[in-house]
């Protein structure tokens, strides 16, 4: 198993008496609320998903992972964690509510700073086009960052709670499966043929499988997360020996950021012990915005040393009919069908099942029985 990224897992999780305390003395705090995906990250620093982070990024901090892809310590960082907010900050401590104004975390604020969004974007997305999902998403935040050290308060874990494993409970369970090495398969889709044979090579030379969609913001027309996760419960209990794979969601957002978006997806991957990381074609991507394999060549600007997470990197794979079988340019000269994910949305919107070459049936099945399996803005 792998050690956490910076060597120490952060748990910035309240005591029980220090709760009771802070929830006793609430009215004195000022409260700020924050979106629903800005939880998501609070959990995820409390959790020890973001290790090393304690919270949220400092002005140089920020400006260090948008320049250098490092935190100020040199530690590789490749997408700022950070906290905008549209309210004054009247304390140096305030307690971060969610919309339902649920108590989340304490937090210290150490730092207010403004940014330059169109620097932001241009160094994590490579571009400025508003049309780049990712990058929209950046357009609306607020002006203002604060950053500082957080702690939980909210224990919960939502949503998908059976799915939702934080770093040390993986831990503990790839320790009981025996598994040494865990390959981590990304992913914000149901498994299609493509998917299910990178997995399944990985898998002939690492111990386990850690299958761990995102589960959060997409972007209109891409899957719906429980219908990711139920398809992937088929695939599982269908065709995965027992004990070999286990699934648990990684709580963000997409940001659909390419090749950083796979550093710091192999990063956080590494926080939960895994060894091995599946980069494929396009990792990541959106549109035309990164070449198919970027998210590949980033890897080669780390040292083995200042990652310790292996890339698994993929060539594009597809059905190859006269070898009857997945395969990719590295294994077959022949002419290939790759797994389109367009076309098995078209499919699927259509309530036609997609070629068996391209999906499993069954998985094809269940998603064509849900009435809408997609995500509408
Ligand atoms: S992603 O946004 O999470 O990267 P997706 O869920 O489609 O999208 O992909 C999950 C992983 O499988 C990524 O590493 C991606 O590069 C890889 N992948 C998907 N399809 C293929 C393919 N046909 N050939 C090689 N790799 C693929």
């Amino acid at each position: 198993m792998n050690d956490p990224h910076g060597g120490r897992l952060v748990y910035n999780v309240l005591s029980d008496q220090e709760r009771e305390r802070i929830m006793a003395q609430q009215e004195e705090f000022q409260k700020v609320t924050i979106r629903d995906e800005l939880v998501k990250d609070v959990k995820n620093i409390g959790f020890g998903i973001y290790s090393p982070l304690t919270g949220f990024l400092h002005e140089e901090g920020f400006e260090s992972v948008v320049d250098c892809m490092r935190l100020p310590n040199e530690l590789a960082w490749s997408i700022p964690i950070v906290l905008d907010i549209d309210t004054k900050i009247e304390n140096d401590e305030i307690l971060l509510v969610d919309t339902a104004g649920k108590i989340i975390a304490l937090m210290k604020v150490e730092d207010h700073y403004t940014y330059d969004k169109r620097h932001f974007v241009k160094n994590v997305f490579g571009t400025e086009d508003t049309k780049h999902p990712g990058v929209s998403d950046i357009y609306t935040m607020n002006d203002i960052l604060i950053g500082g050290e957080i702690q939980l308060i909210d224990r919960e874990k939502a949503p998908f709670y059976e799915y939702n494993l934080d770093p040390k409970e993986t831990r503990v369970l790839f320790k009981e499966l025996g598994w040494e090495t865990v390959v981590a398969f990304q992913t914000r889709n149901p498994p299609h043929r493509g998917h299910e044979y990178l997995q399944k090579v990985a898998l002939e030379i690492v111990d386990g499988l850690f299958i761990n969609p995102v589960i959060g913001k997409k972007k209109s027309g891409d899957f719906k997360d429980e219908v990711i996760l139920h398809a992937y419960q088929i695939l599982m209990d269908q065709y995965f020996p027992k004990g070999r794979a286990i699934m648990s969601i990684l709580p963000t957002k997409m940001r659909y950021a390419g090749p950083r978006e796979a550093i710091f997806h192999a990063v956080v991957r590494k926080n939960f012990g895994c060894t091995h990381f599946i980069v494929g074609r396009d990792h990541a991507g959106v549109g035309n915005y990164y070449g198919t394999y970027d998210a590949q060549k980033i890897f080669d600007m780390f040292d083995y040393q200042e990652l310790e997470i292996t890339p698994l990197k993929f060539e594009h794979v597809g059905y190859c009919a006269k070898c009857g079988g997945y395969v990719s340019m590295k294994t077959c000269p022949h002419e290939k069908m790759p797994p389109s994910g367009t076309k098995i949305r078209e499919t699927v919107r259509e309530k036609k099942i997609p070629p068996k070459e391209l999906m499993r049936r069954e998985v094809a099945e269940y998603i064509i029985s849900i009435e809408n399996p997609f995500v509408i803005k």
